[in-house]
């Protein structure tokens, strides 16, 4: 027996292998094995659920990039779990939700409220694009950081006719016409395809989606 293992008569390097052995199983049947079993009959794509455009896809990549995920989760809990379904954040989501999603963008911190169904909460374009560039003139004493560089500064002559200008409330002006970047639009399509009140077959237990949804009225 090697000096580094005990020197007790009664474990033996086999013991040691085996019980080794046997904590791995135990971890893999739990870890993987159980959660397969309870995911595989799951609907393959919930009903109501669109692969996303080549727009949505780019706005995914830029709310990865900017950082948007360490802030938001995208993951409404049970209703026996927390109260997200009153905070009006939807009924919990299922595996079948994020079908499309690679990577998925569950999100671990709640700095700001969950956004799985943003879009059915907050529909407007202007609004998005508005609280995108400065959140504070939409909602008070609001702590996420403005996204000023997605969009253009421009002289009221430089503007184009295909140009989505913001209007931002009247406090917040800046005096130079505030024009969306391509990168900001593709950034609220994604933001508007988040919407999962669709139900869910398989779930007769959970509330009906889309109740508890209150739109919210567009501030400008
Ligand atoms: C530092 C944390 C933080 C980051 C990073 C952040 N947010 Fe937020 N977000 C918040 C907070 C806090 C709120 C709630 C206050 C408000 O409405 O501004 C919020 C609100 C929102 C809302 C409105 C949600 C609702 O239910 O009304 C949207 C949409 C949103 N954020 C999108 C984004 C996007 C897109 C990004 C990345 C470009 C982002 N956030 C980055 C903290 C953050």
């Amino acid at each position: 027996m090697s000096k580094f293992l005990p020197q007790s008569p009664h474990i033996s390097e086999v013991h040691i292998v085996v019980g080794s052995m046997v904590i791995l199983a135990m971890a893999t049947s739990l870890m993987v094995v159980v959660p397969w079993l309870l995911l595989q009959d799951a609907h393959p794509a919930g009903a109501g659920l669109k692969p996303y455009t080549p727009q949505e896809l780019r706005g995914r990549a830029s709310y990865i990039a900017n950082g948007c995920v360490y802030c938001h989760s995208q993951q409404p809990r049970d209703i026996k779990q927390a109260p997200d379904f009153s905070r009006g954040w939807g009924r919990a989501s299922v595996a079948s939700d994020y079908f499309y999603d690679r990577p998925h963008l569950l999100g671990t911190m709640r700095t700001g409220p969950d956004l799985f169904n943003i879009a059915a909460r907050q529909p407007s374009v202007d609004w998005h694009l508005g609280h995108l560039y400065q959140p504070r003139a939409y909602t008070k004493g609001s702590n996420m950081p403005g996204y000023p560089f997605l969009f253009l500064h421009k002289r009221d002559e430089d503007v184009k006719p295909d140009d989505k200008v913001i209007n931002l409330p009247p406090d917040f002006a800046t005096g130079q016409t505030v024009v969306a970047s391509q990168e900001a639009l593709d950034l609220v399509a994604y933001l508007l395809a988040l919407d999962r009140t669709y139900p869910v077959l398989k779930r007769p237990d959970l509330p009906p989606a889309g109740d508890a949804m209150p739109r919210r009225k567009e501030t400008k």
